[in-house]
């Protein structure tokens, strides 16, 4: 089941963490913000670099952030960035990071720096999947 309930404390924390961006090349902010099973809330800038494909999206951050504190799952997301670009997604890398920790019903707030303009679950963003059932032999995500 997608987590209820509202993400304005996943978007406060995300907002938190865009404003510590490191995004000198792109100029493109971006936050995102993961509730673990504990309910815990774990956000991360996006970190661009010279060389750069060595550059990490606000996601990768905020799961290595989650990894790092103790969390193995991720139960709800929110990404944020300027939807004048757009409207504020995760790109193709991150959902399959996503995935690992995330039950595809999960929901995913993409949201700009007034609010949520659209949830979605990860499902959605990432039809037919593979993930790590397919290799540790879970049944059940
Ligand atoms: N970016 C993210 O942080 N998350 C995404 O899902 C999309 C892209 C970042 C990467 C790079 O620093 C900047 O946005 C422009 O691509």
């Amino acid at each position: 089941m997608p987590t209820a309930g509202s993400p304005d404390d996943l978007l406060a924390a995300a907002l938190g963490a865009r404003e510590r961006t490191y995004s000198p090349y792109s100029g493109y902010a971006v936050g995102a913000a993961l509730r673990d099973e504990l309910g815990r809330i774990h956000a991360a800038p996006n970190v661009e670099n010279a060389a750069y494909p060595q550059g990490q999206c606000a996601e990768a951050s905020a799961i290595g952030v989650l990894i790092a504190a103790g969390g193995r799952r991720v139960t709800e997301a929110l990404v944020v960035a300027d939807p004048a670009a757009g409207l504020p997604s995760p790109c193709g890398g991150c959902r399959q990071r996503l995935r690992e920790f995330m039950p595809l019903d999960a929901s995913i707030h993409l949201a700009g720096p007034a609010g949520v303009i659209r949830t979605v679950t990860l499902g959605e963003l990432l039809p037919l999947s593979f993930g790590p059932e397919f290799l540790l032999g879970r049944t059940s995500r």
